[in-house]
């Protein structure tokens, strides 16, 4: 295999960061960009040298030779756009969310198999060492059994604006954003059990003043939709899983909390640990509580993570290396998503498949 092709769906924010990992890679050549707003293609075309600019993603594919893509588009053309990718022959980077829905994700992971392409979906923060770090201590059986988990991602002012407060485009607010960040990483660190049910809750109290200024620092680079905000400021979730654990979730955009928070402490019968905001161990030694810290600085910074993320999905193109953030991962996070939100609106404990 000569230089691995690699095209750009959706032109804005997040695209950058893979755009840069790419660019590590002597072995990748971007070959093409697309965006349904042309000048944004055209400027990252400019700025990165991408000689092929498209506004629609099916010309894209027909046009040129790929290898890959990264779909970095709204949620809503996640699906649309990874779909017409697979079946043209093309890998698939998608950014989480898989998709709006389980449906969707389903439906991708279909085409991924019949086709035979791959499909890798966009769960950064396992990419992070301390991530890494964690899941060798847990699949190691330091922890013993994980049993309970606690997750949260909260912002006082962070909704990132445009087209993700519009449900249309984005599928939901911060449980669809935020939340599917730690969801994955809890599934992944505890060894993937599958949810059986979730009761969950969403709020709308705040965000949709007109008066209230977020002040997060990452925005979304199209302003489009963003007249609307009909999504959740907040969610909170219980998830029940097949080996007898639990996790309490919560997230939100918006939220009159001092300042928002990151994270993930899982109770196991041997260990409790933190891996988010920072990985410490609280556990016993010749019948004494301890706690200890690994005494190693972490990488784990945001470009960083994406460069290793695009480099492992590249790995898997040009090398057939597994795929670290398989596409039935996301699947799974996006019926437990799907949960909490029928359960909001429901009230009711509702049953996964
Ligand atoms: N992994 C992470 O930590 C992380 C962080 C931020 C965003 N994201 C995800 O990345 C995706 C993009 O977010 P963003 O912040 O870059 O948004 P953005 O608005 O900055 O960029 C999205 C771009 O996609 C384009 N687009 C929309 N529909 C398209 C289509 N059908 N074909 C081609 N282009 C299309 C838009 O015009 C826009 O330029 C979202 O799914 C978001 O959830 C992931």
């Amino acid at each position: 295999m000569g230089k691995v092709k690699i095209g750009i769906i959706g032109a804005g924010s997040i695209s950058q960061f893979h755009i840069h990992g790419y660019q590590q890679l002597p072995d990748v050549e971007l070959t093409a960009v697309c965006d349904i707003n042309e000048e944004r293609a055209k400027l990252a075309a400019e700025k990165y040298g991408i000689p092929h600019v498209f506004t629609d993603f099916n010309e894209m594919l027909k046009s040129v030779e790929l290898d890959g893509v990264s779909v970095c588009t709204w949620n809503n053309a996640h699906a649309p756009a990874s779909i017409a990718a697979l079946k043209a022959g093309v890998n698939v980077l998608c950014e989480k969310p898989m998709a709006m829905n389980a449906g969707q994700a389903e439906e991708m992971l279909k085409v991924s198999k019949e086709t035979g392409k791959l499909l890798m979906i966009g769960f950064v923060k396992r990419f992070e060492d301390k991530t890494q770090l964690v899941k060798k201590l847990a699949d190691n059986g330091e922890f013993g059994d994980i049993y309970y988990a606690k997750i949260g991602y909260t912002r006082r002012r962070g909704n990132p604006g445009g087209w993700f407060s519009n449900r249309e485009l984005s599928g939901g607010g911060p449980l669809i954003d935020l939340g599917v960040h730690v969801i994955d990483l809890v599934r992944y660190v505890m060894g993937k059990p599958k949810a059986v049910s979730a009761y969950g809750n969403t709020f709308n109290k705040i965000a949709s003043r007109t008066d209230i200024v977020q002040t997060g620092d990452y925005k979304a680079a199209s302003n489009q939709g963003e007249d609307i905000n009909n999504v959740e400021d907040a969610a909170v979730g219980v998830i029940n899983f097949d080996n007898g654990a639990t996790v309490t979730l919560e997230t939100s955009w918006v939220q009159h909390v001092k300042e928002g928070q990151t994270y993930l402490e899982l109770y196991g019968s041997k260990a409790g640990i933190s891996l988010e905001p920072k990985v410490e161990i609280s556990g016993e030694k010749d019948g004494m509580m301890i706690d200890w810290a690994p005494v190693v600085s972490f990488n784990d910074d945001f470009q960083t993570i994406f460069d290793r993320e695009v480099a492992h999905y590249v790995d898997c193109i040009k090398n057939g290396t597994i795929c670290r953030n398989p596409a039935e991962d996301g699947v799974e996070v996006m019926k437990i998503l799907d949960a909490v939100y029928e359960s909001a609106e429901t009230k009711k404990d509702v049953k996964i498949k």
